[in-house]
């Protein structure tokens, strides 16, 4: 029955950072499985980080239990393996690189793990092939730019082997170039790993790669869905205080000027065949 445990599940979790103090996520019900893309959004302060950092124990629920593979984040003797479960990679990977070269930097997990060296080898080799920095393994890291650098900090968590990878706006310091390297690496590891990816994101365009897009408003979750299906309820998403992807807002535009634009528009690509064809 080990499938039955292969997923987070969220189950009534509420978190206060302080007595008193409205909760900063709010009775949160969802699961992730393993091998799904999730993308989530929100405004500022809507509970996206809270959110995240309960996915490895870096915070606990004030009320509700979330469960990794089956383990409750309040039990601290699992606290370790559900680390092991989980990856985390933040915003800014200049507070994430700690060694003197990339190579070291990716084998500081696994080093931490107590790992055989041969297995540790073989995990760097890996990490940094699956990112593309193999060729920079001699390298310091604060010669990388930020794209390279954010991917040499995916390489890091990837070596510990996750079987979740949540993405905290991993491109929110990265110009579009550093962006579009981060997300198509997303994209291969999904594909070749089969590894479940959270992304937490304010750029509706990075959500159209994901299985399922989480809208989070004022620390509640106010939809689980497509893409497709999210970006149709455009009146919720503007109470979220969101802008759909702008390929959406055109058609909507487009469809509100008499245009006979299908709902089911995501991308420029799907917007601009349509109009070809009227
Ligand atoms: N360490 C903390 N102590 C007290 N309150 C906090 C703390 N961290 C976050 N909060 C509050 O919790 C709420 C949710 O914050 P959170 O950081 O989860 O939002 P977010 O959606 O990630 O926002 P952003 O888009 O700005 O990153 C906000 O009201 C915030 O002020
Ligand atoms: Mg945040």
């Amino acid at each position: 029955m080990k499938e039955a445990t292969n997923f987070i599940s969220f189950a009534g979790v509420s978190h206060y950072y302080n007595e008193g103090d409205s909760p900063a996520i709010n009775n949160i019900n969802a699961v992730i499985r393993r091998g799904e893309f999730i993308a989530v959004v929100g405004a500022n302060g809507s509970g996206k980080s809270t959110l995240a950092r309960h996915m490895n124990a870096l915070l606990l629920p004030s009320r509700g239990k979330v469960l990794v593979n089956g383990a409750d984040t309040r039990d601290a003797e699992k606290t370790v393996d559900i680390r092991k479960h989980v990856g985390m990679v933040f915003q800014n990977p200049d507070n994430q690189l700690v060694a003197a070269l990339v190579e070291e930097d990716v084998a500081f997990g696994p080093e931490n793990l107590g790992l055989d060296p041969d297995e540790i080898v073989l995990r760097v080799d890996s990490a940094l092939t699956a990112v593309g920095l193999s060729e920079f393994r001699n390298k310091p890291p604060h010669l990388l730019s930020g794209g390279q650098k954010q991917r040499l900090a995916i390489a890091g968590a990837l070596a510990m082997r996750p079987d979740y990878l949540v993405l905290d706006e991993p491109t929110a310091m990265l110009d579009p170039g550093g962006r579009k390297e981060v997300l198509s690496l997303l994209g291969c590891l999904k594909k070749e790993y089969g590894m479940a990816l959270v992304l937490i994101t304010h750029l509706m365009e990075e959500t159209l790669l994901a299985d399922r897009v989480w809208v989070m408003s004022g620390g509640a979750l106010v939809a689980d869905d497509s893409p497709r299906q999210v970006f149709r309820h455009l009146e919720l998403l503007a109470e979220a205080g969101l802008e759909p992807a702008p390929a959406v807002m055109l058609a909507a535009r487009l469809r509100r000027a008499g245009w006979d634009v299908p709902e089911h528009i995501l991308t420029l690509d799907e917007l601009v065949n349509s109009i070809c064809r009227l």
